[in-house]
């Protein structure tokens, strides 16, 4: 199966955003799309992650989406289980929630709130144990970029995963490769440089695991619906992380049916 042949998955990562009003109206706003012009699961998989707050009344609200629209948690605790740990959400506490999806890694966690590689993995092991799957992000620093490394930091933070990941539990993982250069900041990556990272990615996933070939690889960082097709154009590219715009209906909506229509 070539790169292409994946299914695409398109997921907004909503961060610290919005008030529960205007998430409302936000998923109203996209259910309204959807209905209007449905892009099937076939075509590309939608999801959106809320803040933990909203995870459930969004999940609620989306029931009658014309199609499945995925809810996944931006987070978990380090902790496995249920006990005395203030202000954690665990992996068995989301599942327990009907939440099936969680990112893990991203690097505003690892820059702002010290997820290191021990917690990352802590939270990978304790996700895929309580049969989550995981949205696992890498990506380099501009420093990394420009010194040549960035290459060899991607890599490394894959085999920080493949360290906790058994040859079972590959099917449940997605790789999203953001930039931290590239985030928010209206830089994309050209797709060019993406798409070489992501045959990178690709190619060591691969050495790990046969499910390497048919495993979706996003990209993240300043996706917007003027350079989804440019993105969805490249085959390892197999759907988008998509931060700013996808507290826009329609620009998310516009993301998803660019990689549909490009990846059929
Ligand atoms: P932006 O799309 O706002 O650059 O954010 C990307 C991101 O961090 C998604 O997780």
């Amino acid at each position: 199966m070539s790169g292409s042949a994946i299914t695409p998955w398109v997921v907004g990562n909503w961060k610290m955003n919005p008030m529960q009003s205007d998430s409302q109206q936000l998923i109203q706003s996209l259910k309204q799309y959807l209905q209007a012009a449905p892009i099937s699961a076939q075509q590309c998989r939608i999801a959106v992650a809320p803040t933990a707050i909203a995870l459930l009344p969004v999940q609620q609200q989306l029931k009658d989406a014309a199609v499945d629209v995925l809810t996944v948690a931006q987070d978990l605790s380090r902790v496995a289980g249920t006990g005395a740990y203030t202000g954690e959400v665990s992996a068995e506490l989301l599942k327990d929630s009907g939440i099936e999806h969680v990112l893990i890694g991203h690097s505003e966690r690892r820059e702002l709130f010290g997820d290191n590689v021990q917690i990352i993995t802590e939270k990978v092991k304790n996700a895929l144990k309580a049969d989550l799957s995981i949205i696992y992000c890498v990506g380099e620093s501009l420093e990394q970029r420009e010194s040549g490394q960035a290459e060899q930091v991607v890599l490394q933070q894959i085999c920080d995963l493949a360290n906790v990941v058994s040859n079972a539990q590959w099917t449940k993982v997605i790789v999203a490769y953001e930039p931290i250069w590239a985030i928010g900041t209206g830089k994309t990556a050209s797709p060019a440089d993406a798409q070489a990272m992501h045959a990178n990615i690709r190619s060591g996933l691969k050495q790990l695991t046969p499910h390497g070939e048919t495993m979706a690889i996003l990209y993240g960082g300043s996706v917007k619906a003027e350079n989804a097709e440019a993105l969805a154009a490249c085959p390892d590219i197999n759907g988008a992380l998509v931060g700013g715009a996808a507290l826009n209906a329609e620009s998310f909506y516009q993301i998803a049916q660019a990689f549909a229509q490009v990846k059929k």
